[in-house]
């Protein structure tokens, strides 16, 4: 398929694994593990297709109130799959950034994520964030207060200086799979002009054409940015 722009910086929220587990009769974590096969997929289509940046919404600030079991089934997916990026990182140019808070997280996963980010430090073709204990609040939150300590004036410009995915720019495209229509505390002030993509597919159902059909829709938006020209 041709299509007339490539969003540079695509943002994911991936919903829908517990529903599409529970649907087949199995546990949560089921639909986790089938998430996680299509993590893999979509950021290696996403890329392939010209995406520069994507930030994934692997666990919010919000998703340690879940069962004690999933909570572990998440840590242990994320854990494996960082584990798995660093293995591969002879063969692309994908850098890795972790956004969220380190602080709740156990000692060996700080391990791995700092253990991935500086053996990708330096690739420069593509920026994949994992959000992981994140939410868009403490992010900007944390972003001020940076600011703060370091006596610098708070403007628009500084704050976006200061936040996680400062060097992948705001997403131009935000697609939320899983049938709700909301943001849920993702990337609320690099969102303020990004186009929304929602969809009922659940995400272990996301696919290469699912990601496909996103990408012609925002191909075919007008953005403006507030003003009255076309970008
Ligand atoms: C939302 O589905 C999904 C999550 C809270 C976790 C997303 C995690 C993955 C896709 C796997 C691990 C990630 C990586 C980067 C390897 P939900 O549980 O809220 O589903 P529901 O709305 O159907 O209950």
């Amino acid at each position: 398929m041709e299509l007339v722009k490539i969003p540079a910086h695509v943002g994911i929220i991936m919903d829908g694994n517990g529903r599409w587990a529970e649907a087949r009769g199995k546990k949560r974590s089921f639909g986790h593990r089938e998430g996680s096969k299509m993590v893999d997929k979509i950021v290696t289509y996403a890329f392939k297709r010209g995406v520069r940046a994507l930030t994934l919404y692997a666990f919010s600030s919000e998703n340690w109130a879940r069962p004690q079991e999933e909570v572990d089934a998440l840590m242990d997916l994320l854990a494996t799959y960082f584990k798995k990026f660093i293995k591969k990182v002879e063969k692309n140019n994908v850098k890795l950034v972790v956004v969220g808070g380190r602080d709740r997280l156990s000692d060996s996963l700080k391990k791995i994520i700092e253990d991935g980010e500086r053996a990708t430090k330096d690739n420069t073709e593509h920026i994949l964030n994992i959000a992981l204990n994140y939410g868009g609040r403490q992010e900007i939150v944390h972003a001020v207060n940076s600011l703060i300590k370091d006596g610098e004036e708070v403007t628009v410009d500084s704050i976006s200086s200061r936040l996680y995915t400062a060097e992948s720019g705001e997403p131009d495209l935000i697609i939320r799979t899983g049938g709700e229509l909301r943001i849920s505390n993702f990337l609320l002030y690099q969102s303020a002009y990004s186009e929304l993509y929602f969809t009922d597919v659940l995400w272990p159902d996301f696919d290469e054409v699912e990601l496909d059909k996103a990408l012609e829709s925002f191909s075919q938006r007008k953005r403006r940015f507030g003003k009255v020209t076309n970008a």
